[in-house]
C-alpha cells in the first residue's frame, strides 16, 4: 500500500497500544516513522518488531527538552517530516476529592502542555501540506467517573486543534483530532487493572458501547491514516471519535 510513501512521521507514544499500532500501518502505507516514548527497552523493541523503516527515541513528553531533541533528530536524520501524531497521554482515574495538586499537574503537563509544546517545536520542520493528529478522548464530552482532571486535560487539546488549523491553514497544514472510545490496549495495565481482572472490565465497557465490543487499537490506527494522508485532504478542524457510537447514548 501507498498512501504514504516517501512521508516522514513522528508518532509520541509510538511503543505501545494506539501509537504502536498507528507506527505500524504508516509504515506498512510507506512511510518513515520516528516514534518517542519513555522507556527505553519498550521503545527498542517496538523498533525491533517495526523493522528498518522505524527509528527511536526516548523522553517524557512534559519534559521540554525532549521535543527540542526530536526536533534535532529529525533536522539532522530527514530534514523535514510530513506527520506529527501526538498520541502519547497518561489518565489517572480519581474522584475530584482525592486529586492533589501533583495529579493534577502531571496529566495537564503530559497531555496538555506536552501536546502544545510539542507541536510548536515540530511544525517549523512540517513540509507545506503536512498533517497533525492529536489524540484526544470521548471522556471530553460524555461524563465518566473519576475522569474530571483526565477530561480538562484532554479537551485542551481540542481547543488547540482548532486553533492551529486556522493559524497552520496558510502552509496547508491540517490539523484534526482523534477521539477513542475504551480501546484494548496496555492503558488497563497502568491503570492497575490486573490481568485476571481484565476479562471483566472489557466486558462491561463493551456492554456500554452500542457496537457491543471495546475498540481495537487498529480501529484508531485506520482512522489515523485517515486522516494524515491525502484521503482527508480537505479535512482540517475536526475531533473524529472513534467508539462504536459510544458518544450516541
Ligand atoms: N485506550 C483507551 O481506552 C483510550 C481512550 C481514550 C483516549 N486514549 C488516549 O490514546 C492515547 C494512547 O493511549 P493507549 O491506549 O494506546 O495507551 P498505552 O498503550 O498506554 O500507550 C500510551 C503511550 O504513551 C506513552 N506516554 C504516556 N505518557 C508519556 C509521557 N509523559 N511521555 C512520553 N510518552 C508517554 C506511553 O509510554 P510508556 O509505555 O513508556 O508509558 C505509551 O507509549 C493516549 O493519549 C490516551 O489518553 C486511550
Amino acid at each position: 500500500m501507498t498512501r504514504l510513501t516517501n512521508k516522514v512521521a513522528v508518532i509520541t507514544g509510538g511503543n505501545s497500544g494506539i501509537g504502536f499500532a498507528t507506527a505500524s500501518l504508516f509504515i506498512a502505507e510507506g512511510a518513515r516513522v520516528l516514534i518517542v516514548g519513555r522507556r527505553r527497552d519498550a521503545v527498542d523493541e517496538a523498533v525491533n518488531r517495526l523493522g528498518r523503516q522505524a527509528t527511536g527515541l526516548t523522553g517524557d513528553i512534559a519534559d521540554l527538552t525532549t521535543h527540542e531533541r526530536v526536533a534535532a533528530f529529525i533536522e539532522e536524520r530527514f530534514g523535514r517530516a510530513d506527520i506529527y501524531v501526538a498520541n502519547a497521554g497518561g489518565i489517572r482515574i480519581q474522584q475530584s476529592a482525592d486529586v492533589a495538586p501533583g495529579d493534577y499537574d502531571a496529566q495537564f503537563s503530559a497531555n496538555a502542555r506536552g501536546t502544545f509544546f510539542g507541536v510548536q517545536k515540530i511544525t517549523p520542520l512540517l513540509r507545506e501540506g503536512g498533517a497533525i493528529l492529536l489524540t484526544s478522548s470521548i471522556a471530553t464530552h460524555k461524563v465518566l467517573d473519576g475522569h474530571a482532571v483526565y477530561a480538562g486535560s484532554k479537551a485542551a487539546i481540542e481547543a488547540f486543534a482548532r486553533n492551529w488549523a486556522l493559524e497552520f491553514k496558510d502552509r496547508r497544514i491540517r490539523v484534526n483530532v482523534l477521539s477513542p472510545g475504551p480501546t484494548n490496549t496496555p492503558i488497563l495495565e497502568k491503570l492497575g487493572l490486573s490481568p485476571d481482572a481484565r476479562p471483566e472490565v472489557e466486558e462491561q465497557a463493551a456492554r456500554m458501547i452500542p457496537f457491543g465490543r471495546i475498540g481495537d487499537a487498529e480501529d484508531l490506527a485506520r482512522a489515523a491514516l485517515f486522516l494524515c494522508s491525502d484521503e482527508s485532504a480537505f479535512i482540517t478542524g475536526v475531533n473524529l471519535a472513534v467508539d462504536g457510537g459510544i458518544t450516541l447514548i
